[in-house]
């Protein structure tokens, strides 16, 4: 699974600003009591369709012109999925105006892998980088012009993990060499201990490779005991699962408000 294999092209097109800046706790986070997390109840935002593509939008859009807008990449379980929605109403609350894409045209991954006639080979297949990368595309089109968003930081969830510049990602599962020696951008990562798609080999060689190549700050946090998908689908009736799933929103939102405003 490697997915959006922009590199530097997109990170102009995004362009997060990396500004220096003094250190205050309190006013740079906003969301350290997590309450912009809901785990329950309908999703809060709208969709609008944008060059034929369902765009779902969540917060203020008014913030836009002065703050940073995110670009949430969902997880393959799409916009069909609850969570991914409630998840980006969580970036709304925090004050960033959300978009997420919809990367599978109305039909994402069903939840269950072994679901009669769902070959995910083929699935993945079907939505690799020449597929995703327009429609990510699309989705800063929308935000930029659309929406007038000045700055846009990403999000991505194991799916848009793959986008080499994104400026939070969680889980994700097919990042090359090439695309992790080509960081050059603020980069930040959740990643869990068992995630069963990114094992410990291939995470510490992540961090060798973000060590030895990324031009811009990153970051790697590591969750114990956490699986593939912690930071979207957590079992909230779990508290260690749960405290994960916040920490790394709480990762993110502070990612965001340090390196991309
Ligand atoms: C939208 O879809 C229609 C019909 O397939 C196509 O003609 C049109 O070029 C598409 N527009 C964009 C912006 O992709
Ligand atoms: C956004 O701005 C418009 C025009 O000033 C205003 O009517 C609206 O209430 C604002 N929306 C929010 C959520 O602040
Ligand atoms: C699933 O798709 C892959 C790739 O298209 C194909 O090689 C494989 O035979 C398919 N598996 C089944 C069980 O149909
Ligand atoms: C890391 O950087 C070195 C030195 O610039 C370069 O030769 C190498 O190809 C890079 N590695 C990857 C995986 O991009
Ligand atoms: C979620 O966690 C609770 C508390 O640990 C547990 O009782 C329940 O079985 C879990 N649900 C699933 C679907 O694993």
């Amino acid at each position: 699974m490697h997915y959006f294999s922009l590199a530097v092209p997109f990170w102009v097109l995004v362009g997060i600003a990396t500004a220096s800046k003094s250190y205050k706790a309190t006013e740079q986070c906003p969301v350290a009591d997590v309450s912009a997390l809901v785990n329950t109840g309908d999703p809060v935002g709208k969709t609008e369709v944008f060059e034929n593509v369902t765009m779902y939008y969540t917060g203020n859009e008014n913030s836009t012109a002065t703050g940073t807008a995110v670009l949430f990449l969902t997880d393959i379980y799409g916009l069909t999925s609850p969570e991914n929605k409630r998840l980006a109403d969580a970036f709304g609350r925090a004050g960033y105006f959300t978009v997420a894409p919809d990367l599978f045209d109305g039909a994402p991954s069903p939840l269950h892998m072994n679901a009669p006639g769902f070959n995910q080979t083929r699935f993945l297949e079907a939505h690799g980088p020449d597929v995703a990368d327009p429609l990510v595309a699309k989705g800063v089109r929308y935000l930029r012009d659309v929406c007038g968003a000045r700055r846009v930081a990403v999000a991505g969830y194991c799916y848009g993990g793959g986008l080499v510049d994104a400026a939070f990602a969680a889980h994700p599962s097919g990042w090359t060499d090439e695309e992790i020696g080509a960081i050059a951008r603020p980069a930040s990562v959740a990643q869990g201990q068992n995630d069963e798609l990114n094992p410990a080999a291939k995470r510490r060689r992540m961090e060798d490779l973000l060590a030895s190549n990324a031009t811009g700050p990153w970051q790697v946090d590591l969750y114990g005991g956490a699986m593939h998908g912690f930071g979207v689908r957590a079992n909230v009736s779990d508290p260690q699962q749960r405290f994960a799933m916040e920490t790394a929103f709480i990762q993110a939102v502070r990612w965001f408000e340090f390196w991309a405003k």
